[in-house]
């Protein structure tokens, strides 16, 4: 069936300025590194990238190696927006990184000029684009200047196969150094892409001050520690869940039982805020003043409309707040 985006596409979501930039991004943005790939069911990643967009997610996150097999995430994005979503290129933001391995040989990863410039071309051919919205450098490279990586990025905004240029899983001393390399070059950084969620803050200690202080937005990935701040693992490991998968990322031994005494707490207070726990790890992370937007996955429609919504119900009190950080930190 031919497929017409819903006229009611912006009337629902959020938008947040991205630093001190002109771009505006979507609150929830969607990522691809699992469930988008070679080995899933294309007509649900369909459904579920359509029903996004449907939705005001007008940002998509993708790297070079997504998949698996690594790259074909980008295939199936392609592909998608061939057959619907190309149509709206100019109302999308689609980002790649390069970072992780790609290719044999010295430089199939990491950060050199040779690997991440290579890496663009491969990525645009397989998304079928001319450019992509926001080019990352996916990791800090210990053995190459920053000079050289942060100079591979503003090429490929000087060639024109990037609009904007990111960093992603930098420190926040690393953070400084990048931001201020870009800005001599002339090409701003417009946003880092930190892990970020209830059970993971290290960003809280220095990052997101420079990244406010500097003027740079923050764009939060696994949000829901991969599923765990959902109803997912409440009562046992569901058998399509990502614990149960093949994936390599989350694994039972994530879930120990320390953790799922904290989920079910924070369920519970979740639910006196009548929102899903899934609701409530998001708007906690969209409530800080420095973060732009968060960064989700999903493996369903039902999980993205949830997710979704949860703009309808970003506030926490003083006293919630604490109360969450007690739960956390017990
Ligand atoms: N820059 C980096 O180094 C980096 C690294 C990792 C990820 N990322 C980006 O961040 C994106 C998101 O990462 P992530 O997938 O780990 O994010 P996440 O949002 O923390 O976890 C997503 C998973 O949580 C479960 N879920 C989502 N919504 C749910 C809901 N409402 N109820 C119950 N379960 C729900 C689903 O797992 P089930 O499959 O169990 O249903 C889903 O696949 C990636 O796609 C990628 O774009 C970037």
């Amino acid at each position: 069936m031919a497929y017409f985006a819903s006229k009611d596409r912006y009337l629902n979501m959020k938008y947040n300025r991205c630093g001190n930039s002109g771009l505006l991004l979507p609150a929830i943005s969607l990522g691809l590194w699992h469930n988008f790939g070679g080995l899933g069911d294309y007509q649900k990643m369909k459904d579920i990238l359509l029903k996004a967009f449907d939705m005001g997610i007008s940002h998509f996150d993708l790297a070079n190696n997504y998949g698996p097999p690594p790259g074909s995430a980008e295939i199936n994005m392609k592909n998608i927006l061939q057959s619907e979503l190309g149509a709206h290129r100019d109302e999308l933001i689609i980002s790649t990184k390069a970072g992780y391995l790609m290719w044999e040989g010295p430089y199939g990863e990491w950060g050199s000029r040779k690997y991440v410039l290579a890496s663009l071309d491969q990525s645009l051919k397989r998304m079928g684009l001319d450019y992509v919205d926001i080019f990352y450098s996916h990791r800090p490279d210990p053995d190459t200047p920053l000079e050289e990586t942060m100079g591979a990025l503003h090429s490929a905004v000087q060639q024109g196969k990037a609009l904007y240029v990111g960093i992603s899983n930098y420190d926040a001393d690393q953070t400084e150094q990048a931001i201020d390399i870009l800005q001599n070059l002339g090409t701003p950084c417009l946003i880092h892409q930190p892990k970020y969620n209830m059970f993971e803050r290290w960003v809280e200690e220095e990052l997101l001050s420079v990244l406010e202080k500097r003027g740079v937005g923050c764009i939060p990935f696994s949000p829901l520690a991969q599923g765990l701040l959902t109803d997912r693992y409440l009562n046992g490991i569901p058998a399509d869940s990502r614990i149960a998968s093949e994936s390599i990322f989350l694994q039972e031994d994530h879930l120990k039982a320390d953790i799922l005494v904290k989920i079910k707490a924070l369920n519970q207070h979740a639910e006196q805020r009548g929102q899903t726990l899934a609701q409530m790890a998001l708007a906690w992370i969209l409530s800080r003043k420095q973060v732009t937007s968060v960064v989700i996955g999903a493996s369903s429609v039902n999980q993205l409309e949830i997710n979704a919504g949860t703009i309808h119900n970003l506030k926490f009190s003083r006293d919630e707040l604490a109360y969450i950080d007690n739960i956390l930190l017990s």
